[in-house]
């Protein structure tokens, strides 16, 4: 790390504004747009503000941990120093968004002591960057104690005001909830309404939301609050004040009660607090990743690899077959027996599928015995992740896949019974191993069993690292779903591929579904934290197609579902629909075949939280570009300048858009593919349906089609 310390220049200075007179200190991001403000009070009370081009962004808010051993509430404190650093770096993921990432801040870190008599150190660290404020609590080798049992963090975050929020209600376990837009004012975590439909839910103040919370001043300020780097600690809820409008820290508790237990040193994670007056900058900070350490598997980029999948999988979501080997479904309680998913032949047909399409992977569920029992039962040993059902041949899977060049991806599905996941865990790597799997996709729904433990617990935020930390030993890559929201971490664990952690494409398999603004909220919370195993490309939009009694669907044109390749960011993206939708629509097919899925830039164009997303991404290593446009419910229309493009370079732009008539409820396959010439200097006219979307390749042309392909005008 190239830190460069800085004298300490920082004086203390009255920071304008009323209330706080007494000693303040201030440090301004690098190129002085965001401030923020430390004011220490005589009577030992320590609070933050910030502010964005000067105009107040946090209000006074307060700092400091209640423990409950020792019984202690910090909140009172004598300042012993303050330190402060700068650093500017650029560093290298081994996969994302764009090839290079500059870090640059300045840090502020305060030595305090609790002046009520413990004697307890903590220190408190604040990063200054041009897109937002990071902290965290340090707390250092004691002179005695070191062992803390934290009964809350009393961190808190003020608002200027009745701010609209995209928000989900406050939960300990889950955050598949459909998004609900509202001014703070509105908060109310109590109603449900669209609550998660299938998963554990553990509601607990009416006033509580969950991070990323994406906000917008009246004045046109986008706020975004999250948390980086959460390890070993719970995750954190927002408890609204509606009269003062300060969010305060709310940790998921263990089943005793406690938040969190610590042993000193310790540092918690970060809050982050991510500000800009334009909404394009909110999606393309990296503040969040700049917050979490390197890389700690040191050889990843020599065996992590971003990749597309298909799976035995979007038919069991859609009741054409069954998880379970009996034909029986969730808990046998299907009226109706469907064929079995995992079988040797089944599989054989999709790795076929994969290998003359170029997709890597292919992932199997229900091939393991337990599905007869795994939904709802509060069973502990329902699967041991190595015992196959009779009609999945695992030896012979594997010599096929192999020859075919195709990998199968192993499916751990724990139905939240974690301890019995630990104790197969490494058994169950080393079978992946021996049979030439490289990646897994884990689950965990329903409640945490043992019980009274929760999905974002402290607990099993220790189990998810222990699942990253013991993949990279055997060089396997995770997607989890159902885990504790991302907060980064895939900087440190890159071969922690992706995440659900939100409500993802399944929803509108068997519920009432995803709305289609669902898509335009999800880059600006879920994905802030990283990346979403969202499983897009659906083709057969309507359930009714599989069942005429069904009238659930994706809420979504099928252009739409193209688009979201780019606009929803992951390394591992599934082609979630069946073979066969794919090949009756081959023209529409080719963009999901060559869209890349890393990158060697990312430009946000446009976007509005709600509203729609334009992003232009360039394919890692090569000269390709694909854009990225969708919509809500509304239909719209952009100018978009392509001046991303090489200057000196012909394009072929293959445009795959709605139809003139197409609308997600009404006409939702409905799509028109056309090719043209572009450059750096073409504007193009973008028309999305209502829940529509338009996604773009643009490719060097070659000699021949620049004599075939028309000028774009
Ligand atoms: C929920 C997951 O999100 C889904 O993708 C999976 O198919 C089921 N659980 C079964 O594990
Ligand atoms: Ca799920």
């Amino acid at each position: 790390m190239v830190a460069k310390r800085l004298l300490l220049l920082l004086a203390f200075a009255g920071l304008a504004g009323p209330v706080l007179a007494d000693n303040s200190l201030t440090i301004s991001s690098p190129n002085q747009q965001i401030q923020l403000g430390v004011v220490h009070r005589d009577n030992g009370d320590l609070m933050y503000r910030v502010f964005y081009k000067g105009k107040a962004v946090i209000t006074p808010s307060g700092l400091g941990m209640k423990l409950n051993n020792p019984a202690v509430s910090l909140i009172k404190f004598d300042l012993q120093s303050v330190d402060s650093a700068y650093t500017d770096e650029t560093w290298t993921p081994v996969w994302g968004e764009q090839s290079r990432i500059r870090n640059n801040y300045k840090q502020l870190l305060l030595k305090l002591r609790d002046r009520s008599g413990s004697g307890i150190l903590l220190q408190i660290v604040f990063r200054v960057f041009d897109d937002g404020v990071g902290f965290r609590y340090i707390f250092p080798q004691q002179d005695k104690l070191n062992h803390f049992i934290i009964g809350e963090e009393l961190s808190q975050f003020g608002m200027t005001g009745d701010h609209q929020a995209h928000w989900i209600p406050g939960d300990y376990d889950t955050n598949e909830y459909a998004y609900y837009h509202s001014p703070l004012s509105k908060v109310d975590a109590s109603g449900g309404g669209f609550a998660q439909e299938i998963h554990a839910k553990t509601f607990f103040d009416k006033n509580a939301v969950q991070t990323p919370l994406m906000m917008k001043t009246a004045e046109g300020l986008y706020i975004n609050l999250h948390e980086a780097a959460l390890l070993n600690y719970p995750a954190m809820n927002l408890v609204l004040n509606k009269e003062t409008f300060i969010f305060t820290a709310h940790l998921v508790p263990d089943a005793v009660g406690n938040k969190a237990y610590l042993q000193a040193p310790f540092s918690t994670p970060w809050r982050t607090v991510i500000v800009s007056d334009k909404a394009t900058e909110i999606l393309a900070s990296k503040l969040i990743l700049n917050l979490n350490e390197p890389s700690r598997v040191p050889d990843a980029d020599k065996w992590v690899k971003p990749q597309k999948m298909v799976g035995v999988w979007w038919e069991m979501h859609v009741g054409k077959s069954s998880w379970d080997y009996s034909g029986g479904q969730v808990g046998s309680q299907q009226a109706t027996r469907v064929p079995h998913g995992a079988t040797t032949a089944n599989v054989k047909r999709y790795i076929d599928f994969a290998a003359r399409h170029g997709i890597e992977g292919v992932l199997v569920e229900g091939w393991n015995t337990g599905w007869e029992d795994w939904f709802g039962q509060w069973k502990e040993d329902v699967f041991d992740f190595v015992t196959p059902y009779p009609d999945f041949n695992v030896q012979e899977l594997q010599q096929y896949a192999a020859a075919k060049g195709v990998k199968i991806i192993m499916h751990h599905e724990t139905s939240g019974s974690v301890t019995n996941y630990e104790r197969w865990m490494d058994t169950a790597y080393k079978f992946m191993n021996r049979f030439g799997y490289e990646a897994v996709k884990t689950g965990y729904v329903g409640r945490i069993i043992p019980r009274g433990e929760h999905h974002d617990g402290q607990w099993m935020v220790r189990h998810f690292e222990r699942v990253a930390a013991k993949t990279a030993q055997h060089r396997i890559m995770v997607d989890a779903h159902e885990p504790v929201r991302p907060t980064g971490l895939h900087r440190t664990y890159p071969n922690w591929l992706a995440s659900e952690a939100a409500r993802g494409n399944e929803f509108n398999a068997w519920s009432h579904g995803n709305m289609p603004d669902h898509e335009t909220i999800l880059p600006f919370t879920r994905l802030m934290g990283g990346p979403m195993d969202y499983t897009p490309g659906i083709f057969k939009i309507k359930m009714s197609y599989y069942n005429p009694s069904k009238t659930e669907q994706v809420h979504t044109t099928l252009s739409k579902q193209l688009a979201l390749y780019v606009t929803m960011y992951s390394p591992l993206q599934m082609a979630a629909d069946l073979p066969e939708n794919y090949e009756a629509r081959p023209d529409a097919f080719q963009f999901i075949k060559e869209v890349a899925v890393d990158w060697d830039d990312s430009k946000i164009l446009d976007a509005e939280p709600g509203d729609y997303v334009i992003i232009a991404r360039k394919a890692k290593g090569k000269p390709d570009w694909f854009l990225g446009a969708i919509t809500d419910e509304n239909a719209r229309n952009f100018q978009t300048a392509l001046s991303f493009l090489d200057a000196d370079k012909k394009y072929v732009a293959t445009v795959y858009r709605d139809a003139d008539n197409a609308h997600w409820k009404d006409n939702p396959e409905a799509y028109v593919i056309e090719k043209f010439l572009v450059d750096a200097k073409t504007l193009l006219k973008l028309k999305l349906a209502p829940g529509g979307g338009t996604a773009v390749s643009l490719m060097p042309a070659k000699a021949e089609e620049i004599k075939l392909y028309k000028k774009y005008k």
